[in-house]
């Protein structure tokens, strides 16, 4: 049965002014490659100890509502020997989780994908939420080329979407709902702009037909932008205007929030992309961001798995989610970048 004064309060939560949410969910091969990229040796401890530095990096819990993590992190310990969904709650952060078991071929598609994982979903939700995760992030995966998307696998994917949130909100777990377009590719911002619209008017049609209540989802798009290898870059401006018209197009007001993923983009340009959008003002939802690599990045890269970095990384951290935090309330500046953002102390 939906509790929906459950689900009510996890989006109050989620879409508090100026907040975002910490994707720290990669799987472990994701994060075995961004770990090896740099050097580090990636076991069950140091993934356990990188996450760590994450969610203790003092007061992020002012520019994050929530953190999405992975099932294995979902069941560690901090040093402290609390479970890693305990010590968020303590700190007023939601614990989420990625509930999809990744991209499999899709039969008879032009070589293109379709997310796993609804078989025992309903059972592993069950057993997610006695652990304290009360939402969920499902990853839908759209490469752009000459023939693809194809309309087979933008239908399948936005079936299986709408699916996976249905069951979700079944179990009262509020359903990260999460179509990207790959920015991988030489592709021009006309061209994502071309396939995106109907990526995510497919994905709420699916929505609409599973009855899923919109009031409780979060949409985390991809942003419509060049190709990473296009010729042409588009600009900060043509970006947040292209997203923005898309999203209005496609995206009902009864969502309440929009949380971005970065895909690609680097740290300040993801940031700077979300602020130019929030500065074109009376947006019909929240808009927000929900980064994985945008926000860790730096972090990682001074971490490099060694406990004498710590206070450096998470400082790191804490810069990007404050830079972030003022982004999703369009009052960041590229000049801020520059600046040395202190860690507040827990005192
Ligand atoms: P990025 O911000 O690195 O794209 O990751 C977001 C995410 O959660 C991917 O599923």
């Amino acid at each position: 049965m939906i509790n929906i004064k459950e689900l009510e309060l996890t989006m109050s939560k989620l879409t508090a002014k100026g907040k975002g949410i910490l994707a720290a969910d990669e799987s472990t091969a994701t994060i075995t490659k961004r770990f090896q990229a740099i050097g580090i040796e990636c076991t069950e401890d140091t993934r356990r100890a990188y996450r760590e530095t994450l969610i203790t990096t003092s007061h992020f819990n002012q520019f994050i509502a929530g953190v999405i993590l992975y099932e294995e992190t979902l069941n560690q310990k901090t040093s402290k020997g609390i479970t890693f969904p305990e010590l968020l709650k303590k700190d007023g952060v939601l614990p989420g989780i990625k509930v999809d078991k990744g991209l499999v071929h899709l039969a008879n598609s032009l070589d293109e994908n379709v997310t796993q994982g609804l078989d025992g979903l309903q059972e592993r939700l069950v057993e997610y939420k006695s652990k304290g995760a009360c939402f969920t992030k499902w990853r839908a995966v759209y490469a752009i080329s000459d023939k693809t998307p194809s309309a087979l696998a933008i239908k399948t994917n936005a079936d299986v979407l709408a699916r996976y949130a249905a069951i979700c909100q079944e179990q009262s777990m509020v359903p990260i709902v999460e179509p990207e377009v790959l920015i991988d590719g030489t592709h021009t911002l006309a061209k994502c702009e071309e396939v995106s619209e109907p990526v995510f008017h497919e994905v709420f049609n699916a929505l609409y037909r599973h009855n899923v209540k919109l009031e409780y989802i979060v949409l985390k798009p991809s942003m419509v932008i060049s190709g990473k290898s296009c010729s042409q870059k588009a600009s900060v401006d043509e970006v947040a205007k292209a997203t923005i018209r898309i999203l209005r197009r496609t995206v009902p007001g009864a969502v309440p929030t929009i949380n971005f993923l970065s895909g690609g983009q680097t740290p300040e340009q993801a940031t700077a992309h979300l602020n130019a959008m929030n500065q074109l003002g009376s947006l019909p939802w929240n808009v927000s961001f929900s980064y994985a690599r945008a926000l860790q990045d730096y972090c990682m890269k001074i971490w490099l798995g060694q406990a004498k970095n710590i206070p450096a990384a998470q400082q790191a951290f804490y810069k990007r989610a404050k830079l972030n935090s003022l982004a999703a309330l369009g009052e960041y500046s590229e000049a801020m970048e520059k600046e040395e953002i202190l860690l507040a102390s827990n005192s």
